[in-house]
């Protein structure tokens, strides 16, 4: 197979009588920057039923567990090959002792967890049991150290407690809570929204602290920390700006930032199941607006790092909408629709296209809480529709960006458009080329017209994640309404490959 491929899709943008629209894309391998697995991280932080009640269950809850851990949550996460789970805020993490959830779990103290509706935390799941989560899921821990009412000390313990090898009082202590090898943590984050929940910092002050914290924060022997600075709300630039001024650049693997899409406003977010094509609208709108952010984002980091040496890690990010009715507002547990869907690959699909700076993210959170990828009902559990899209899209981790272009077709409602095709593809160490392709026009099909010349490509394959309405879910009574299924409506053409995308779907092709 050439070096450099195309794909070329040839498009007409038009309206036709029969809603069908026609585009092309052409694709070529031109980008070498490999798609960090990073990019496909999960979050779980101790709010709501994401850690208790939703990974961490009571003992006597008949399903398959490990100690308190349910197996078939872990059995569902392992299918999509998660690479890292963030704990354990979030809010959380900067009110969060390490110390209260080590040793014999009969006398860890009780906590309120102030942030998250002031319910208790028994701290029954504390650093151990995190470590055995990560372990089953086989997916690296990432550690949210608490900066806004913590100690360098105390950050310094932990990190003893963690990864030393050696003789000390720490590394006994882990020993004797069951570990004898260091655990080799490496992603380490430096407090978190400090310039919120986080302790309500100035840019400037946080800047400080966090040089001040990373000093402390020592790489025992086999692991090299990737610490991560805690970064910019949404736009706010100057954070980012201040950030990258003021740390040095060696000291830091990563910068985050975080983005929520909300439909409405924070106060009234919108409902996560009952909505109409206005708020559908609104909240692809909303999402979409993360390029945006990325592109100004990354400008102001390459100022400072014209290299690319530090990563833009989205630590925090999805559709954070209304809580379901009935439930606590603080636990912050939304249902889950096939536009949530459409959010997740489209914004999957942007951050693949900007994998050069955006090496590392999060979608909040796992189970149970805001875009959840599961949710669970005492002994049920349901899969939702976003999670089949990191099923789809599981193919890009580490792979090799391919870069597209393309003409996008609009999606119009009432006098507003969108570019109603999203799409990315990577080519993986084998040589196999994964596309995925999001339509989030409401109504029209959309044909992409292919060519594969210099692509020597011997079989295709499709999956296809759609529904019949936008706000469809999955529930305990209906659990597999939206998902993944085989998708055959593709044909070898003359030109190549012709792929017509349903309205509000997500496909993936596989070009072997
Ligand atoms: O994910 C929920 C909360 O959103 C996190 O605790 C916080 O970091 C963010 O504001």
């Amino acid at each position: 197979m050439k070096k450099t491929l195309f794909i070329i899709l040839f498009a007409i943008a038009t309206n036709c009588l029969n809603a069908q629209q026609t585009m092309q894309i052409r694709i070529t391998n031109t980008s070498h920057q490999k798609i960090s697995k990073y990019i496909y991280g999960h979050f779980a932080e101790n709010l709501g039923r994401c850690i208790y009640d939703g990974f961490w269950v009571d003992s006597e809850l008949n399903v398959p567990k490990d100690d308190r851990i349910r197996l078939d949550v872990i059995n569902a996460l392992k299918r999509i090959h998660i690479p890292d789970l963030r704990w354990p805020g979030g809010c959380y993490a900067d009110q969060y002792h390490w110390s209260d959830g080590v040793g014999d779990r009969s006398t860890r103290p009780v906590r309120i967890n102030t942030t998250w509706g002031m319910v208790s935390d028994d701290n029954s799941f504390g650093t151990d049991e995190f470590l055995k989560l990560c372990a089953l899921l086989n997916c690296e821990p990432y550690i949210a150290g608490n900066v806004g009412t913590g100690t360098p000390h105390e950050m310094e313990n932990w990190l003893e407690y963690l990864n030393y090898d050696g003789k000390s009082t720490l590394a006994d202590l882990r020993r004797k809570n069951g570990h004898d090898r260091p655990y080799n943590v490496s992603l380490w984050g430096v407090g978190n929204e400090s310039w919120g929940c986080g302790g309500q910092m100035t840019p400037e002050y946080y800047a400080n602290e966090f040089k001040r914290y990373a000093e402390f924060c020592k790489n025992y022997p086999g692991t090299h920390l990737k610490k991560i600075a805690s970064g910019a709300n949404a736009d706010d630039y100057n954070w980012t700006e201040v950030c990258m001024k003021n740390i040095p650049l060696w000291n830091m693997w990563g910068l985050s930032m975080h983005y929520y899409t909300i439909v409405n406003n924070w106060e009234h977010k919108g409902s996560a199941t009952n909505f109409d094509e206005d708020e559908y609208f609104n909240g692809l709108k909303n999402c979409l607006h993360i390029e945006e952010l990325i592109n100004k984002h990354s400008a102001i980091m390459d100022k400072y790092d014209p290299h690319k040496n530090i990563a833009l890690a989205v630590d925090e990010w999805g559709i954070w909408t209304d809580a379901e009715p009935g439930t606590n507002p603080a636990f912050l547990y939304q249902q889950n629709s096939l536009r949530d869907a459409l959010i997740a690959a489209t914004t999957l699909n942007i951050f693949n296209n900007h994998c050069d700076r955006v090496r590392m993210a999060n979608l909040a959170q796992t189970v149970n809480v805001l875009q959840a990828l599961i949710l669970t009902d005492k002994e049920k559990m349901v899969l939702t529709p976003t999670y089949y899209v990191f099923d789809l899209y599981k193919y890009h981790q580490d792979a090799t960006l391919l870069s597209l272009k393309f003409i996008s077709p609009a999606y119009t409602f009432q006098n507003k458009s969108l570019e109603a095709i999203n799409a990315s593809a990577s080519k993986d160490s084998s040589g196999i080329v994964h596309i995925t392709l999001v339509n989030i026009d409401a109504h029209k099909n959309i044909t992409v017209n292919t060519s594969l010349e210099n692509l020597s490509v011997k079989n295709i394959e499709g999956e296809i994640l759609t529904s019949q309405k936008f706000n469809d879910v999955n529930t305990f009574d209906e659990p597999n309404k939206v998902k993944a299924a085989v998708f055959s409506d593709f044909k070898k053409t003359v030109e190549g490959l012709s792929i017509n995308l349903p309205p509000m779907s997500v496909v993936l092709i596989t070009l072997k």
